[in-house]
Order: structure tokens, then C-alpha cells, then sequence
């Protein structure tokens, strides 16, 4: 390194506040710094700059219908389809050749979607879709990997008004059938395998192993041949029918685009919470899509020129939002890869960037922090210079991590957005936007125009900068949950009931995270306060690993947290109370982590587990989790004192040191 670059390296380090370039600024979709007090002055019609962005069928009256709180309605007496806003438009807008999706298989095969392709193809899966009985307001459920499918599976749901309930495909086949279940979900579209690190994995046998489970009848299934000759050689039983057969049925057909109530479910996300059971958070038409199309403008700066990528997985929140509906809407071409980022080698992301010229690049800080153990050679062999904007979500990225990102993929020139939100928020909440503000590493930034978020105290009040409390939103906007499916109690009692006074008519949304704000009004998220874990960017609940844990022959009580790790910022670590007659030994382990991984996935797997007589409980039977914490982080032990027993503390504390 030379000594310009130590130089470079030491103010870095310094630096707390970083400009975005005059250039970037300059060329940014949004600059003007009055949009803050627009939006508030103006709120809610504010949000029709959102709604603006997209083509309504109907045109809607009603920006917000609060009459019925918390059960906000947006642009509720409009009509919208989001199939045609993400494709039909920009066809008949003269801009059919351009590429909306180009994916790239882990092998290297690319496939490239323009929007007159994807048009074909997404009407012919609509018209397959019907023809086997899926009607308006049917739940579909979609249990894929990476492939370009997806997407397609999911406008056409979109085109003919059913509802998509994407399953992230490394769930398990408990995980499928659970959430068939609860969405009472008829349909399966899936897929025979995936590539990771070079091996064929067999997805078809997960799935038919998910539906045996499904307490209902299953009409159809569709599946994907992704694998051809390195697939399981898996039969297709009498209602499962195969992908590109339907596909060359349907070829020429046309599906008139179903107008949508802007209030109608688009569709169901399942989310972890803090009882065993996911919650499916519903999203609706109209706000969702506006505000998704909204943020991506906004935030991402996109254009329709640009090459976009986001790297997460469309199984979650951040690929519905931020992979297809945010930019699909906008006209940009949207990046997929099916793979994982260290093969063949460690600089294959950035090979990506490289060769399809990347514009604008989201990803996740346990991501970044993989990339920073590699090290900085893999980027520098790539030419990396198409980039403009590079941004981060789905847990705290430290200071370190961030300016990281800035040097070593931004090369100082791109601003960073490190954006804060949920599956429940729809889209991003907390952020800098980068043609205005200054961007802070470490904090997230200021609550985005139109976002009336606060930082509270127990009591709901809002607390002085620099001091650590709870996140609230306390004003509605477009892109939230309308509710939990088929449980509006549940809604209310896990989201809004906290600070909620029913008789001011005051309510108050509360994320679960914890916060502090500075004297500018940036704001640090400090992580969740209920029972939610955040492993490498995934979002588990811990009762439903106990639940897991407990499920497995010969064991009694179990107790999961949160420990730090390097790269995945948390890690599972359970603590297991054997029942008598029962060995805490090497195969008792690694049943629970088989039973872990059947009931949830790989994702959730322990990364230690320690057997122990007994958990640390209050005198009235609650176990408490700080400590088990302090124990996984190595760190002094709090206060014992409320203990019935504290000497298992120390016990517990030895064999995790000693493990
Ligand atoms: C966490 C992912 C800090 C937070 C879009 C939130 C973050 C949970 C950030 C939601 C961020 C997300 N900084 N923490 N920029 N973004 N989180 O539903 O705890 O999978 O409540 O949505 O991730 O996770 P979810």
C-alpha cells in the first residue's frame, strides 16, 4: 500500500460524515431539499407523487381513508393491475427491446428478458394459471429458487388478481406446508433443483415432501425443469405438470391484465414473530406498488436505463420489492443471479458488476462483511467503474463494514444508502436519500419524506437524542401491511396495541426494533427487542427454533438466542435441557440439528448447542434470555441476582467456553 493510500486509509477511519459528489447530485431523480417539509406540509396528498408513477385503470379520489384505524386504506377507490404497470406499459411505451431481466445461472448461462418477452411469457403463464382453475383472489403458492420463473409466476398471479405467497426455497418442506396451510393455498408452482457451489440440489423432493403435508387438497402443481440432465429423475404425478409444456400450450395466448381494487391483496409475505407461528403480513395493489415504485426512484435513484441488481433473494421481502415490483415498475433491467457470491471464486459478484455493467447495487452487510475477510483483491480485479449508487439492508452494518463498501466497491464516488425497513413496511422507511443528504456510517438516517418515525421511551415518549429507546412510526404510509391474514387481532395486538391510546385515537406503529436518534435527526437502529433473531440478513424467530428443538425425541426444555458472529451478525445458539434417560452427546446434537433444519431450513441451524440440567429462571419461572446472551457473547455477566438459580449460570458459562 502506498503512503497516499495510508493517508487515505487513517481519514477514512475518522470520517463521520460523508457528502454525496456534485455529480451524483446533479443527475439524482430526487435533489431539491424542500421534499422533506413538502411532504409534511402536504402529507398524506403528498403520496400521490408516489401514485403518480404508475398507470390506474381508475383513477382514485381518496388518498387516505382513515376511517377505519389502524385498517388504513391508500388510493382505495382507484383500480391498478401491477402486472401491467411492471410490463404491458413500458411495451406499448415504445420500449419493448428493453432488457428487463437478465439472470444469471451459477454455471454462467445467462438468459435475457426483454419486456416484450416477458409479456409473452408472463400472459401465457396467466393463461396456464387459469386453465388450471386459479381464480381471482386465490392464494398461489411459489416455492422457487433464483430462476427467472419466478418473476413471471409472480406477475402472472398479478395479471389475473391471485394472490402469490412466495416460500423462500431454502425453507424446509415442514416450512411449505405450514404456510399452504395457513394461506389455504391450493396451487404450487415449483421447481426440480438449483445450483449451489456447483452441486445440483433436488428442490422436487422438498416440495413433494412440503405436500404431503398440506391438510387440504392440493388442485395443481407446476414444475420448473431448471436442471435438465443433472436432475433427480423425479416422476410428475397426475396433477403436477410440467413447466414448459404448459408454457408451449399457452403459446400466442393473451390475458387481459384483471382491474384490481387498489385495496386488493397483491400478496402474502410470511414473516417470523415472536409467538412459533410465521405471520403472513398482506400486501395490498395500489399502496404497495406505488410505494415500492416510490423508493426505488427515490432511494435507488433508479432509471429506465439502468442495469440494477439487488442480490438478495426473491424468496424474501427485499427481492418482492426491490428485485421485481420497484424496479419491474420503473422500466430498469433487473439482475438476477442464481448463485452464491464465492463461486467458481470470491469475486464473482463483482464479476457480474463488471460484465453487465451494473448501475446501482443493494445488498446485505453480512455480505459486505464476507467480502471484507476475503479481502480487497477480489473487487480490484474487476473494473468496477459503471457503479453509482451502492446500498445495504436487512441488519446494522457498523462503521467499518461501511466505509468498506464505500472504498473498495464505490471507490468513494458512489453514495451508500443504508436503508431500514421490514417485510411489514413494504419498502424502505429510514434513509438518507442520496441526492440530498449527507450520508452518517452507522446510522440509517433520517426517517424518509412522509415518515413521521420517532424514537420512544416505555412510556411513548420521545426521548433526547443519543439515548437508546424503541422505533414507532406514528403515521400511516402507502406501502405498509393492511393486515395478518385471516387474524386482524393478531395485527393489532403484535403491531399497534403497545403505545396505542384507543380513546385519543392515537395509533402508533411499532416495528420491534430498537433505536437512538442524533441532533440531526439520523437515527441508528440498535437491532430487535422482541424474540426475533437476524442471521446473515434472514429474519427467525426463536420460538419457532425452540419449537423445533423441543419437537426432538428426548428432549425436555430448550431456550434459543442470539449470539454475535463475524459474518452472519447473529448466530443460533440453543440451549438444550435433555430428558432423563437421555445423553446431552454428539448424537443428541446433531438430531436437533437435523430436527432444526426439517422444521425451518439450513438457515436456522444452531451453531452451538449446550446441554445443561437447567436454564436460568426468574423466582417466577421466566427464562432469562439476556444472560444465555452474555454467555454466547463472552461477555461479563449481568445481574444474577433475580435468579432462583444463579449457580447454573457459571456452569453453563464453563461448557460454552469449554465447547
Ligand atoms: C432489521 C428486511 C438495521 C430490523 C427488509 C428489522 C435493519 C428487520 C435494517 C426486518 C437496517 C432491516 N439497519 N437493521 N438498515 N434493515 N433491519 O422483515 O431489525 O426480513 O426489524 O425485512 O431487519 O427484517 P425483514
Amino acid at each position: 500500500m502506498s503512503d497516499g493510500d495510508g493517508e487515505l486509509e487513517a481519514r477514512l477511519v475518522e470520517q463521520e460524515e460523508f457528502e454525496p459528489s456534485d455529480e451524483f447530485v446533479e443527475q439524482a431523480n430526487v435533489s431539491d431539499p424542500d421534499i422533506y417539509e413538502e411532504f409534511e406540509e402536504n402529507w398524506p396528498d403528498c403520496w400521490e407523487r408516489a401514485a403518480d408513477l404508475l398507470d390506474w385503470e381508475e383513477e382514485y379520489e381518496t388518498v387516505l381513508d382513515d376511517s377505519n384505524e389502524p385498517f388504513y386504506e391508500w388510493f382505495s377507490d382507484g383500480t391498478i393491475n401491477a402486472s401491467y404497470n411492471c410490463v404491458d406499459r413500458h411495451v406499448e411505451n415504445g420500449d419493448k427491446n428493453r432488457v428487463a431481466i437478465k439472470w444469471e445461472g451459477e454455471y454462467g448461462e445467462t438468459r435475457t428478458y426483454t419486456y416484450q418477452d416477458l409479456y409473452r411469457e408472463v400472459n401465457e403463464f396467466a393463461a396456464a394459471l387459469r386453465d388450471m382453475g386459479v381464480e381471482e383472489d386465490e392464494v398461489v403458492t411459489l416455492y422457487m429458487p433464483m430462476v427467472p420463473e419466478l418473476p413471471i409466476a409472480m406477475l402472472a398471479c398479478a395479471r389475473i388478481g391471485a394472490p402469490h405467497s412466495v416460500v423462500f426455497a431454502g425453507f424446509s418442506a415442514d416450512a411449505l406446508a405450514t404456510r399452504m396451510n395457513s394461506a389455504d393455498s391450493d396451487y404450487l408452482v415449483t421447481c426440480d433443483g438449483y445450483y449451489r457451489r456447483g452441486d445440483a440440489l433436488d428442490h422436487l423432493e422438498k416440495a413433494n415432501e412440503g405436500l404431503e403435508g398440506v391438510d387440504h387438497d392440493v388442485e395443481a402443481t407446476v414444475v420448473v425443469d431448471r436442471l435438465g440432465d443433472d436432475g433427480f429423475g423425479h416422476e410428475l404425478a397426475e396433477n403436477q405438470h410440467d413447466w414448459d409444456d404448459l408454457m408451449d400450450e399457452q403459446r400466442g395466448e393473451r390475458v387481459e391484465p384483471v382491474e384490481r381494487d387498489a385495496e386488493d391483496m397483491l400478496f402474502l409475505m410470511y414473516t417470523s414473530g415472536t409467538t412459533g407461528e410465521p405471520k403472513g403480513v398482506k400486501h395490498t395493489t395500489g399502496g404497495y406498488l406505488a410505494y415500492t415504485a416510490w423508493t426505488s426512484h427515490a432511494v435507488l435513484d433508479l432509471k429506465p436505463e439502468d442495469t440494477y441488481w439487488c442480490s438478495a433473494d426473491i424468496g424474501w421481502i427485499t427481492g418482492h420489492s426491490y428485485i421485481v415490483y420497484g424496479p419491474l415498475a420503473l422500466g430498469t433491467t433487473t439482475v438476477m443471479y442464481e448463485g452464491t457470491p464465492d463461486f467458481p471464486e470470491r469475486d464473482r459478484l463483482w464479476d457480474i458488476v463488471e460484465k453487465y455493467a451494473v448501475d446501482v447495487f443493494y445488498t446485505a452487510p453480512t455480505a459486505i462483511r464476507a467480502f471484507m475477510k476475503w479481502g480487497s483483491k477480489f473487487p480490484e480485479r474487476r473494473d468496477l467503474s459503471s457503479l453509482r449508487l451502492l446500498g445495504t439492508v436487512g441488519e446494522p452494518i457498523n462503521p467499518r463494514a461501511w466505509k468498506w463498501y464505500y472504498k473498495h466497491i464505490g471507490d468513494e464516488e458512489c453514495p451508500v444508502v443504508d436503508t431500514w425497513w421490514q417485510t411489514e413496511t413494504g419498502g424502505m422507511m429510514i434513509t438518507t436519500l442520496p441526492g440530498v443528504k449527507n450520508m452518517k456510517p452507522g446510522s440509517a438516517g433520517p426517517p424518509l419524506p412522509g415518515i413521521d418515525a420517532r424514537i420512544v421511551d416505555t412510556e411513548g415518549e420521545e426521548i433526547e437524542p443519543g439515548r437508546a429507546g424503541y422505533l414507532t412510526v406514528n403515521k400511516p404510509w402507502p406501502g405498509m401491511l393492511r393486515t395478518l391474514y385471516k387474524n386482524d387481532e393478531r395485527f393489532i395486538d403484535e403491531y399497534w396495541a403497545e403505545y396505542s391510546d384507543e380513546d385519543a385515537d392515537e395509533w402508533v406503529y411499532f416495528p420491534e426494533d430498537g433505536a437512538k436518534i442524533d441532533e440531526d435527526g439520523y437515527m441508528t437502529i440498535l437491532g430487535r427487542v422482541d424474540d426475533v433473531i437476524n442471521v446473515s440478513g434472514h429474519r427467525l424467530g426463536t420460538m419457532e427454533i425452540e419449537s423445533a428443538i423441543v419437537g426432538v425425541e428426548g428432549v425436555a426444555e430448550a431456550a434459543v438466542v442470539g449470539g454475535n458472529h463475524e459474518v452472519k451478525g447473529e448466530a443460533v445458539y440453543a440451549y438444550v435441557i435433555t430428558e432423563d434417560g437421555y445423553e446431552g452427546d454428539d448424537e443428541m446434537r446433531s438430531r436437533i440439528i437435523e430436527g432444526v433444519e426439517d422444521a425451518i431450513g439450513p438457515i436456522a441451524r444452531p451453531e452451538q448447542v449446550v446441554f445443561t440440567p437447567e436454564l436460568p429462571k426468574t423466582r417466577s419461572g421466566k427464562i432469562m434470555r439476556r444472560l444465555l446472551e452474555e454467555i454466547a457473547n463472552e461477555e461479563e455477566l449481568g445481574d444474577t441476582t433475580t435468579l432462583r438459580n444463579p449457580e447454573i449460570v457459571t456452569d453453563i458459562q464453563a461448557k460454552v467456553q469449554g465447547d
